[in-house]
This record gives structure tokens, sequence and C-alpha cells, in this order.
């Protein structure tokens, strides 16, 4: 009773979690579409800039193209990353998750270098330590695609899993830099710790490293809860697997309690048959 209770709490707020996360960054991607794409299929660059005051610059055509497809990539990285948080999709169809993974560490590591070449050369808002801050999600963006790409084709899935994990919250950095700005001026109703005009101050230079450090800390805990989980010592979701594939393992309480937990969650929770094979 127990083992099931702490394992689908555990994994039911995970599933909680991502549902609200891919329900938030589709709203981004809508966002991007809707008002970027708008004004480009008008032909108005210029009017990106009433958002993104470094968009459109006359006579700048390389840093110009370096925008629209950061925009692009913007859209690509967050359907992609989404598509790749279904679990039916996942173990259904094998195939679309190798492809889209696939897209996803070429899009992670081409919009994280394609966003260093408009940091250093275009300028952006903000000061130098909100620079260095996105510069350096932008390293732990491209060496979390890396090492995820290495463990898939190595079929290490349980080490690709994580990594995977982790390069989805580094590529959600910007997503959460924005969740935690409007959550924190709807507390406070007015800006503090930073400078509206400038966009610099205590508060953007904690949120610059808090974007990606903080829900890469959160997800450490969540994986090491997940270890000592009773499910966890039992395997690691690889007897889990079998379990749920109905091959044995022999705890009938593991095994119900997983598929109820398996019924609610999915997206975080290891792939059965690819952990199967080896974990
Ligand atoms: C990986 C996921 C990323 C997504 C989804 C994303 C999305 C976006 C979007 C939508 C904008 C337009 C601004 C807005 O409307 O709010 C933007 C701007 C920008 N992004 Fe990214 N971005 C990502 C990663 C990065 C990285 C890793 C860097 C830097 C290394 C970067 C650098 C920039 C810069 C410099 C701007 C222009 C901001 C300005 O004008 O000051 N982005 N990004």
């Amino acid at each position: 009773m127990t083992l099931a209770f702490s394992s689908v709490a555990l994994w039911s707020a995970a599933a909680f979690w991502a549902v609200v996360a891919a329900a938030g960054q589709l709203m981004f991607a809508f966002y991007v579409t809707s008002f970027y794409g708008r004004h480009a299929l008008a032909g108005d660059y210029a009017g990106w800039n009433k958002v993104m005051p470094h968009g459109y610059v006359a006579g700048d055509a390389w840093g110009n193209f370096a925008v629209g497809l950061h925009l692009a990539l913007a859209v690509s990285i967050i359907l992609a990353g989404f598509l790749q948080l279904i679990p039916a999709l996942r173990q259904r169809y094998p195939q679309v998750h190798r492809w889209t993974g696939r897209v996803y560490v070429a899009v992670a590591l081409l919009i994280s270098v394609d966003g260093l070449f408009m940091v250093w050369t275009r300028g952006a808002v903000g000061g130098l330590t909100q620079h260095l801050s996105i510069s350096l999600n932008a390293v732990v963006i491209m060496v979390c695609a890396v090492i995820a790409l290495h463990h898939a084709r190595a079929r290490r899935f349980g080490e690709h899993r994580r990594w995977a994990l982790r390069l989805f919250l580094a590529s959600g950095g910007v997503w959460f830099f924005r969740v935690g700005l409007m959550l924190w001026l709807i507390i406070h109703r007015t800006p503090v710790g930073f400078d509206p005009k400038t966009f610099q101050g205590p508060f953007l230079t904690f949120l610059g490293l808090a974007q990606f450090l903080l829900p890469l800390a959160v997800l450490e805990l969540y994986l090491r809860a997940e270890r000592s989980s009773p499910w966890g010592r039992l395997g690691h979701g690889r007897r889990l697997g079998d379990a749920h594939a109905g091959h044995g393992g022999g705890d009938r309480r593991g095994h119900d309690g997983y598929v109820a937990a398996a019924s609610v969650i999915g997206p975080l929770q290891p792939s059965s048959r690819r952990d199967k094979i080896k974990s």
C-alpha cells in the first residue's frame, strides 16, 4: 500500500507538472507564431521591435536572418519537446520518438549557437550578468543535447532519459524566465529589484541563473526521489517494465501500483519497453 502510494504520489506530481509545463510552453509557441509570424507575413519586420528591441535592424541582413531563424527554431523546439513528452507516442511509435529526438537535439544546438550570436554581436536587453547567464544556459543546453544523444546511440536508455529531461528543462529556461518574471510582477504589482528601463537589477540577475539552474536542481531531487522510492529500489523502471509487461518480477503490489501510476502520469516515467532493454 505504502509502496504504491509514495510512488504514485511522486509520479502524479511529475505528471501534473509536465501537463502544466506543456500547456504553458504551447501558449508560448502560440504567442511567438501569432505575434512575430503575423508581422513577418505582413512584411512588417520592424513590428518585431515592439517586443524585442533588437529584433529588426535595417541593413543588418545577417542579424535579421539570425533573429528570424531564432524565432522559427523557438517554435520548433517547443513543439518537438511537447511531442517527446507524450508517452504513448514514445512507446507505440519509437521511430517517431527517435526522429523527433534528432530534430530536437539539432534545433537545441542551432538555437543555442544562434542565440549566442545574437547576444554577443547584436546586443540584447539586460546587462552583462544577464548576457553571461543566458550564455551559460546555452552551453548547458548544448552539453545536455550532446550527452543525451550519446547515451541514446549507445542504447543506455536510463542515462539517455535522465539527460533528455535535463535538456528539456535547460531548453525551457527562457520560458521559466518569463513565467518567473510575470509571477514576480503579479505578486508585487510593480517592478521590484530591477529597473524596467534598463531591464537590469538584482532580481533579474538572480532570475537569469534561476531560469535553468532551479528547474535542473528540482529535477535532480526528483531523480533522487525516484531512485530511492520503493519501485526505484526494485530496479529503476527495468523491473517495473517487466511487471508492466506482465513478465513477472513477482511484486503484485508493484504491478498494480505501476499500472495505476502509468495511467495517470506518463511523461516523466521511464519508458518501460526501452528501459527493459538496458537501464
Ligand atoms: C532554447 C530555447 C529558446 C527559446 C524557445 C527562445 C525563444 C525566444 C523568443 C520567443 C524570443 C523573442 C523575445 C520575446 O518575444 O520574448 C527570443 C529572443 C532572444 N533570444 Fe531566445 N530562445 C531560446 C534560447 C536562447 C538562447 C540559448 C539564447 C542565448 C544564448 C537566446 C538569446 C536570445 C536573444 C539575444 C534574444 C533577443 C532578445 C533581445 O532583443 O534583447 N535564446 N528568444
